[in-house]
């Protein structure tokens, strides 16, 4: 398959101006490597505060701090050329106040080379969104599950199944707009919903687990590779199963090692040989 060639990373105000046009294609990406991998291939890069659960080994994304995320959005940025990368503000850096998001989402911009952040939160997160753009920082607004939210929701669950709840996603995704957020992720939405607020948001709308009906699609990359776990989320596609093929390169090394057939003479150091006298 060709690489595609892309001259430059892709701007915020391009991501923008993909609303109704061809959907933006996203996936997660916590390492340099990864990064290089999907660089080609994607629009947005998301160093997702998943990388917790995904890379961490935690069973939520709650312990995931500041510094790990400036981490990993440093290497993601080293490692991609042209998407757009965006960083997750984690949980507890954000949510006091204004003024407190300014300052970590100041750090991921300064300390990373990322071209924005994303931050989970609707109604009640409008007026942070607003502080941070007005002061120069793009924000990738993130509604419906929320998995920040983990402890209040009681679970993982998709949204907008009552009324109730879809005039509340419906709400969130409208004020986060409004605020300047240049595009919402919808997360765990309904598929009427999503398609009500996609056709209502002057924004993308980038789903996961929200419908074909989204400007945009993102998922975490380990889930589509099958290197996360054995369970496949009901909105997840896996394109491969790396899990495995790791498994069997271990078993096949291992093998090699314990019948000595590894290493090889080829692998070896020799002492340099004289060159013969005359
Ligand atoms: O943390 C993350 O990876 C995310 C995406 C799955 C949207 O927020």
């Amino acid at each position: 398959m060709s690489t595609p060639v892309r001259s430059k990373r892709l701007n915020i105000p391009s991501i923008r101006a993909r609303k109704g046009g061809t959907p933006l294609v996203c996936l997660t990406a916590y390492t340099a490597p990864m990064a290089g991998f999907l660089d080609p291939h994607v629009d947005i890069l998301l160093v997702g505060d998943s990388l917790g659960m995904v890379l961490y080994g935690f069973d939520s994304t709650l312990p995931v701090t500041l510094d790990m995320m400036i981490n990993h959005g440093a290497a993601v940025v080293r490692g991609s050329q042209s998407a757009c990368v965006l960083v997750d503000l984690p949980f507890g850096s954000y949510q006091e106040s204004p003024e407190q998001a300014f300052r970590s989402a100041a750090r991921v911009m300064a300390e990373t080379g990322a071209s924005g952040v994303k931050l989970e939160g609707g109604e009640e997160m409008a007026p942070t969104i607003r502080f941070l753009v007005q002061r120069g920082i793009p924000v990738c607004a993130h509604v419906g599950l929320m998995p920040q939210a983990v402890n209040v929701a009681g679970g993982f669950r998709a949204t907008g199944r009552s009324e109730e709840e879809a005039a509340r996603v419906t709400a969130d995704a409208r004020a986060v707009a409004e605020a300047g957020a240049f595009a919402v992720v919808l997360e765990g939405t309904l598929e009427p919903v999503a398609a009500a607020i996609t056709a209502a948001l002057p924004v993308p709308t980038i789903g996961i687990g929200a419908s074909p009906a989204c400007d945009g699609q993102i998922l975490v990359s380990e889930d589509v590779l099958g290197l996360f776990s054995d369970f496949t989320p009901r909105f997840v596609r896996r394109y491969a199963e790396l899990g495995g093929m790791i498994g069997e390169a271990a078993a096949a090394y291992a093998a090699d090692v314990q019948a000595r057939r590894f290493p090889g003479p080829e692998h070896c150091f020799q002492p340099f040989r004289q060159k013969p006298r005359d």
